[in-house]
């Protein structure tokens, strides 16, 4: 056997990376492009994107596409300009740190806009359109606040994240057919700018990594290493399934 045996090799693999501009989805581009895909890089803010797709130069085919996913015309472009497609990691989505007593109707919504219709838009476009190639994986970003009360006040996070599991599910056996695959991951915390906003001070996140069996927080590459597991042939019967990468968080 020789030493280029590599079951988990994305080479001559085109993949779509959302929210790549920053965090998880960044992490995600470099490393698929490390692994021999080629990708294509979205997100919204056009200077940190610019800096992700310079570090794609070794990558067979790369792209950088800004878009608003909430936007439906931007939604639209990107689709318009993307190549066919081996597998996409829907990594964009915020998060918002509430009580529900807050959670209004309003707040809900904007919860929702970003982290499940766009990237379930999305996810319908592509298999619509049959830019997803037969064959294709698709990874959702989901998160353990979908199932775990996992921090005080994520209860309108969560529910947008378990909406996306759900669909998940439902997508996995109706491309089944097309036999495009949909899995899912939930991430415990990692960290990225996301949970540096503000809304959790400094001193609670070095509290609250000690509730984590593994003794931190997750880094965006823990994360990628699973969407890259999950877009390889390695994983080829594979589908529906969330993959938890939490440190131990919710055993
Ligand atoms: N960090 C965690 O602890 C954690 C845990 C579980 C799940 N997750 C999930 O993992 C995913 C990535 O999070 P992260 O931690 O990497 O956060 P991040 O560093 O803040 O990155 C978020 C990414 O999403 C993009 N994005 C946000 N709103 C968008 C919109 N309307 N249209 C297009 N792109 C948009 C951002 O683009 P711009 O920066 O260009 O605006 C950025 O690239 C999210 O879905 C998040 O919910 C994170």
């Amino acid at each position: 056997m020789g030493n280029d045996y590599n079951p988990f090799s994305l080479e001559g693999k085109n993949i779509l990376v959302t929210g790549a501009s920053s965090g998880i989805g960044e992490a995600v581009a470099i490393k698929c492009a490390l692994m021999g895909a080629g990708v294509a890089v979205t997100g919204r803010n056009v200077e940190r994107l610019k800096a992700v797709y310079d570090q794609l130069e070794d990558a067979p085919f790369r792209a950088q596409i800004t878009a608003d996913l909430t936007v439906a015309e931007d939604l639209e472009r990107l689709v318009a300009a993307l190549p066919p497609l081996d597998g996409a990691v829907l990594c964009a989505g915020n998060s918002t740190t509430l009580p529900l007593q807050f959670g209004s109707r309003e707040k809900f919504d904007d919860m929702f806009n970003v982290n499940f219709f766009a990237p379930v838009e999305l996810l319908r476009l592509m298999y619509k359109k049959k830019i997803l190639n037969k064959g294709a994986s698709v990874v959702l970003i989901a998160s353990i606040g979908g199932t775990h009360s996992f921090m005080p006040g994520n209860g309108v996070y969560g529910a947008s994240k378990a909406s996306l599991n759900a669909v998940m599910k439902y997508a996995a056996r109706e491309f089944a057919s097309r036999r495009v695959r949909v899995n899912s991951i939930c991430p415990g915390m990692v960290d990225t700018p996301l949970i540096h906003r503000g809304t959790i001070t400094e001193e609670q996140l070095v509290e609250d990594a000690k509730r984590y069996p593994l003794g931190r927080y997750g880094r965006p590459e823990d994360v990628a290493y699973g969407a890259i597991y999950l877009l390889s042939d390695a994983s080829s019967w594979l589908t529906g399934h969330d993959l938890v990468i939490d440190g131990g968080f919710s055993i």
